[in-house]
């Protein structure tokens, strides 16, 4: 399948830092034009500037995507700036440590909602334009789609969704001019780590079950994944979950 043309358009959310703006930076030198989608205007912003002075064409659309409206009008501003879209990478997510049944209401959904329904909703925008430009989609999972991991239960949840999401819609486009993957990154010391602590009286042994042996990735490491198979050189993958997880969940 020939997808993608010179002139590639991608939408990126969760791209005003981590493992988004490395993922846009890579899009960036493939010559992607760029729609970065955050909810942190002021840093969102400055991945723009950064990637803009590099010459390449690059708007921002800075929104909290829990909103399915919001994903809705950042699929629409790209079609507006650009006029097509051929790459959309659901980069974006939340995570938080918590002993399962301290998790409450609120942090369970707005979890579900960033990591599991702002993908459906920018998906489901999406695909028309996707299916004209004979693009894809990549989605962002992580290890906890693969694998138990303790005191991130929501979190695990929520990217073994988004791992069903990717195969399901795979297969209802099975006959269609479209591409859906998936890269399942392990630990990068960015602020999604950085920013959440273990609950106190957590036992690390079952936090080392899935850290890894091997030091953390660079993001861009994981974004060169993210943009390889975003490219038309990836024309035959599709379906795929791709692991970017230094080993973890081999065994
Ligand atoms: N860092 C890791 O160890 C690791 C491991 C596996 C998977 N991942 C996944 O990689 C992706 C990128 O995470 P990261 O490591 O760069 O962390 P990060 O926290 O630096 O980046 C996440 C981005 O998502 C944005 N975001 C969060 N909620 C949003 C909302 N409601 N609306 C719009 N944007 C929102 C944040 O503002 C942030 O810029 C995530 O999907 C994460 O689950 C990370």
């Amino acid at each position: 399948m020939a997808d993608g043309t010179a002139g590639r358009v991608a939408l990126v959310t969760g791209a005003a830092r981590g493992l988004g703006k490395a993922i846009a930076e890579a899009l960036a030198a493939q010559g992607v034009s760029l729609m970065l989608v955050d909810v942190l205007a002021d840093r969102l912003e400055q991945t723009r500037a950064e990637l803009a002075a590099t010459g390449i064409r690059c708007a921002v659309f800075p929104i909290d995507i829990s909103l399915r409206a919001n994903c809705l009008a950042a699929v629409e501003a790209t079609l507006a700036s650009y006029g097509r879209l051929d790459v959309l990478v659901n980069a974006a997510g939340l995570m938080r440590f918590n002993h399962a049944v301290d998790v409450g209401e609120d942090e369970f959904w707005k979890i579900m909602q960033v990591n599991t329904a702002a993908p459906f909703w920018l998906a489901q925008a999406a695909i028309p334009h996707l299916l004209e430009s004979q693009g894809n989609i990549v989605n962002v999972l992580s290890q906890s789609a693969l694998m138990g991991t303790a005191y991130i239960v929501p979190y695990s949840m929520s990217k073994a969704a988004l791992l069903q999401l990717t195969k399901s819609l795979a297969m209802e486009y099975i006959d269609q001019p479209i591409r859906i993957n998936a890269v399942a990154p392990g630990a990068m010391m960015t602020e999604i780590s950085t920013g959440t602590m273990p609950p106190g009286n957590a036992d690390y042994a079952k936090i080392k079950r899935y850290s890894g042996e091997r030091p953390p990735a660079d993001p861009a490491e994981v974004a060169a994944v993210v943009a390889f198979i975003a490219s038309p050189a990836a024309s035959g993958v599709h379906g795929a979950v791709w692991t970017a997880d230094g080993g973890v969940t081999a065994g």
